[in-house]
């Protein structure tokens, strides 16, 4: 177990979150909640019954519970509470900035208007900026396992609204579906402006963080670890600054590793390169973003070396430069407030 206090303070440690799905922060109860207010039919005996299921045996067990529950989500209203459920959390667990993912072609399959989602979405930013204080950008993740087609309609759908976007992401089922497919898509998202990261390396070979690194041209691949495979790969990722999103959690919930000790975080800060902590998606591996913070902690890691996971962290988000200084002081503040605990 943390200490209490160590968990205190990460707790308090000003980080920003860069690997969230919103649609993977939908609790149970949430979800039967949205449910019942919007007459869906859930394919459960009940709440107990789906709280049972939360056992995977890889992503793509995970994935088919995700996008039956993301069946639930019908209104803006729906987005609005789902984002302001999920800052609340964060906001308990210390994040001063999240960059939160979304898949809107499958809530565009599912019926829903792509200005609902993004209406929905943005009222709950806007408002849990107000209420807690939190930054926000939105990240739309091209569902890798959907015909390219698709990936190209949806990010012609989502041009005319890309001044209110943050970036454009890569995700769902990975083997298979190498980034080399989606070229053209993340080249049309560049011209537009957008932010580029990819999943890559979470099941996928390196192979495959190399092509989002060379073909894609993504500025941080989420997740990554597989990129320790290959040395010249992680000369790049640490010369281009490129930083990696890592989720400890979701790693052991999804049996990329069958225990924590066979991440290969140190192994990757040791090359140089820059790794941030994050939930992926909370609401199904048992924890939040704070939660992945004591886990590590529970592995070894020291405060000092997790604040410096937290600082990398307020280094590799999408922001301008004052709101970055604004963040670091923040940061600064805490380590002051905590020096005693980082010697
Ligand atoms: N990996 C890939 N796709 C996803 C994930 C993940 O961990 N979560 C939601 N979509
Ligand atoms: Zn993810």
């Amino acid at each position: 177990m943390v200490s209490p206090i160590i968990s205190d303070a990460i707790r308090t440690m000003p980080k920003a979150e860069l690997h969230l799905h919103i649609e993977g922060t939908l609790e149970p109860e949430l979800a039967y909640e949205l449910a019942e207010r919007n007459k869906v039919e859930l394919p459960f005996a009940g709440l107990e019954d789906l709280r049972q299921r939360y056992h995977f045996t890889n992503l793509q067990s995970f994935l088919d519970l995700y996008y039956e529950l993301m069946n639930v989500l019908r209104t803006a209203d729906d987005f609005k509470d789902l984002v302001l459920a999920y800052l609340s959390k964060a906001h308990e667990q210390g994040v001063v900035r999240s960059e939160i993912f979304f898949d809107p072609q499958v809530h565009v399959e599912n019926g829903i208007d792509i200005d609902t989602v993004l209406d929905g979405l943005l009222a709950g930013t806007l408002l849990g900026r107000e209420r807690y204080g939190i930054s926000c950008g939105l990240i739309p993740c091209i569902v890798r396992d959907m015909p390219v087609q698709s990936a190209e309609e949806i990010v012609d759908a989502l041009a005319p609204r890309a001044s209110e976007l943050l970036g454009l992401g890569l995700d769902s089922a990975e083997v298979g579906y190498p980034p080399e497919l989606f070229g053209d898509v993340f080249a049309r998202a560049r011209e537009i402006g957008l932010h580029l990261v990819a999943h890559a390396g979470e099941e996928g070979p390196a192979e495959y963080v190399s092509q989002a690194v060379h073909d894609l041209k993504v500025e941080r691949v989420d997740h990554g670890i597989r990129s320790v495979e290959d040395a010249e790969l992680l000369n790049t990722i640490q010369e281009r600054g490129i930083a990696l999103t890592c989720c400890p959690l979701s790693n052991l919930k999804l049996k990329v590793v069958n225990d924590l000790d066979e991440l290969p975080l140190q192994r990757l800060i040791d090359s140089g390169v820059s790794i941030t902590v994050n939930s992926d998606d909370p609401a199904y591996f048992g924890g939040y973003i704070a939660d992945n913070y004591d886990a590590l902690a529970e592995l070894g890691f020291t405060l000092p070396q997790l604040a410096q996971l937290a600082e990398n962290s307020l280094h590799a988000a999408f922001v301008d430069d004052d709101e970055r200084d604004g963040m670091l002081k923040a940061f600064s503040l805490w380590a002051q407030t905590h020096k005693d605990l980082l010697v």
